[in-house]
């Protein structure tokens, strides 16, 4: 047992802890505060704890648990909410409001039963994680895995109503439970990796056409304050064609993480008309939560993805925001008195952020299934400033960057996703997708979309300093194209029922708009003039292109491309 030597703040210096290892969980104090041995100095531990150390003095005691941080997964996870170190908020609420310290509070119900079906039988060879049986998560079928330790023959198993601690086989010499622990920091093992070439389909048109993310793939939504981050993130939780959610809210402001907590439980999945909780797992670590602990929620969160990913299942996993705990990087690496790097991270912020990444694939999971993690961070630059050390180094690993851009905002321009700065690097990946299940004409849309928003750009530029009546009626016909493709397009609200919209609309609307473009080639040639263009019916009529309900468009195109003839 070691002895309290030092505290300060998240973090607290012990001596005699020769027997520790790096990593390992610790309790702290007389509390008992949950803590992680950070750096190890002969017989001196650097603890990070992630409850408040307020009170606990030095000479008190330290105790290694001898194990590292580890998730309990298994049924009972979905319509969870945690806190960073995944003890159930509602368990904590009732003992005083969040800030009770030293509370050990089990992840999953133990009194809960739940109904096991076996998928194999006795005499069985098993390999590690393979799917043993299943019980039923609300419309989740939560398959039952072997902990990846554990293999061989099945000795026994048993169908029935079983808690979390209830063994209901036996495999390899080992007793098996509905649940297993998994260490945080260790990812999950996999068959294989797989290209990600199956987009993840958002309903939002600027994402889904323009700037593509794949199933598996990485994103990250970078934007100063109010400019969307949040609502964005919330609109992939309820509108992204993913089976599973989770959602790690990382100590963005004290108010806005209790709004999360406030809403989250109200938003209703679009696909059952259910609660979207009952396929989300929330982690809500808020800006009063030590700073420590919002390195343990982004770790909780990405075991918890890969749990569900290893049942075949798609998982989108949300951050909001992943500036704040590398802002706990800095503050724990000051206090350890670590050599500063840019702007006062450590130098490992880096290779941090990327191996929080490196956590998201589309895989081949070691019971041959098809499952997937994608991982979307939010990025708070301080003053929205793109070039600080946290956005830049985001920016190597993401293979998608949603820009969020301070004056589309202001302009009421939603979502605020600039269409100049944003890129992905899935578009070739996903393209065949969108060939083979939308529509073979997705590249050439596509790329004419961006080409043309370009080319506005450009005019915008020139209008600024002429005027836009200096403009030849060409150009000013451009301008009214590239009006529709921002207005009628791209902007899309995120509280309307256009809140999302599918891959077959979103196309067909591109087609509408550039029909209306060729036509209003045609006519020019004739020799109309642009005001006499612009006042053309079809235009009011493809205003109001998103307001058609998805299964009406169809017949709503076909109308508008009928009015297209001279
Ligand atoms: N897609 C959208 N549709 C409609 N309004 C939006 C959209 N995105 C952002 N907003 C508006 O911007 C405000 C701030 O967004 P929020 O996500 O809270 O910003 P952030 O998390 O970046 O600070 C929202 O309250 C909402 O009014
Ligand atoms: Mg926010």
């Amino acid at each position: 047992m070691g002895k309290i030597e030092k505290i300060s703040g998240p973090m607290v210096v012990a001596s005699g802890m020769g027997g520790s290892r790096m990593y390992n969980v610790v309790k702290v104090g007389e509390l008992g505060l949950l803590g992680e041995v950070i750096l190890l100095q002969g017989d001196r531990a650097f603890i990070q704890v992630y409850e408040d150390t307020s009170g606990i003095r030095p000479g008190e005691p330290v105790v290694d648990t001898g194990r590292p941080l580890v998730v309990e997964l298994g049924p009972g996870l979905l319509a969870s909410m945690y806190d960073g170190i995944e003890r159930p908020l509602e368990v904590l609420q009732q003992k005083g409001d969040f800030i009770v310290r030293g509370i050990e509070a089990p992840a999953l119900d133990r009194k809960k039963k739940w109904s096991f079906k076996p998928a194999v039988k006795e005499g069985d060879t098993l390999p590690p994680g393979a799917i043993i049986g299943t019980v039923q998560e609300f419309s989740t079928e939560h398959r039952i895995l072997l902990p990846p330790d554990v293999s061989g023959e099945v000795e026994s198993i048993k169908a029935g109503s079983f808690t979390v601690d209830d063994t209901v086989a036996r495999v390899g010499g080992r007793d098996v439970r509905l649940a297993h622990y998994w260490p945080v920091r260790i990812p999950r093992p996999t068959l294989k990796r797989e290209e990600p070439t199956v987009p993840l389909v958002t309903g939002m048109r600027i994402l889904d056409t323009m700037f593509p993310l794949a199933k598996g793939g990485t994103a990250a939504i970078p934007g100063g304050f109010g400019t969307g981050k949040t609502v964005t993130q919330q609109s992939l939780a309820k509108f992204s064609d993913a089976d599973i959610v989770v959602y790690i809210g990382c100590g963005e402001r004290g108010n806005e993480m209790a709004d999360v907590l406030y809403e989250f439980p109200k938003l209703e999945d679009p696909r059952t008309g259910n609660p979207l909780m009952q396929r989300t797992v929330l982690i809500a670590n808020t800006s009063n939560m030590p700073v420590a602990a919002r390195e343990a929620s982004i770790y909780i969160g990405a075991t918890i993805g890969e749990y569900y990913r290893d049942m075949g299942y798609h998982v989108a996993l949300m951050a909001d925001s992943t500036s704040r705990w590398a802002e706990a990087l800095r503050e724990i690496s000051s206090r350890l008195g670590e050599i500063p790097g840019e702007e006062g991270y450590p130098a490992y912020l880096a290779s941090k952020i990327s191996q929080f990444y490196e956590r998201a694939g589309r895989v081949k999971t070691l019971s041959g299934k098809e499952g997937s993690l994608t991982m979307i961070g939010a990025v708070s630059p301080p003053g929205g400033d793109f070039s600080e050390p946290v956005t830049q180094n985001t920016l190597k690993v993401v293979k998608v960057f949603w820009a969020l851009d301070k004056s589309l905002a202001q302009r009421r321009h939603f979502p605020a996703i600039s269409w100049t700065s944003s890129y992905s690097l899935y578009t070739r990946d996903v393209a065949e997708w969108w060939s083979a299940n939308v529509s073979r004409r997705y590249e050439q849309l596509r790329s004419w979309a961006s080409e043309f928003l370009q080319i506005e750009q450009e005019l915008q530029e020139i209008v600024q300093l002429v005027g836009p009546e200096a403009l030849p009626d060409r150009e000013k016909v451009m301008l009214l194209v590239g009006r529709m493709l921002r207005e009628d397009f791209l902007q899309q609200n995120a509280f309307s029922d256009d809140a999302s919209c599918p891959p077959e609309k979103q196309l067909r609307m591109l087609e509408v708009i550039r029909a209306f473009y060729d036509f209003s080639q045609k006519l020019l040639e004739a020799g109309r003039t642009a005001a006499e263009i612009r006042q053309h019916q079809s235009v009011q009529r493809i205003a109001r292109m998103k307001e058609v309900p998805p299964e009406r468009f169809e017949r709503e195109a076909e109308e508008i491309e009928r009015m297209m003839v001279m």
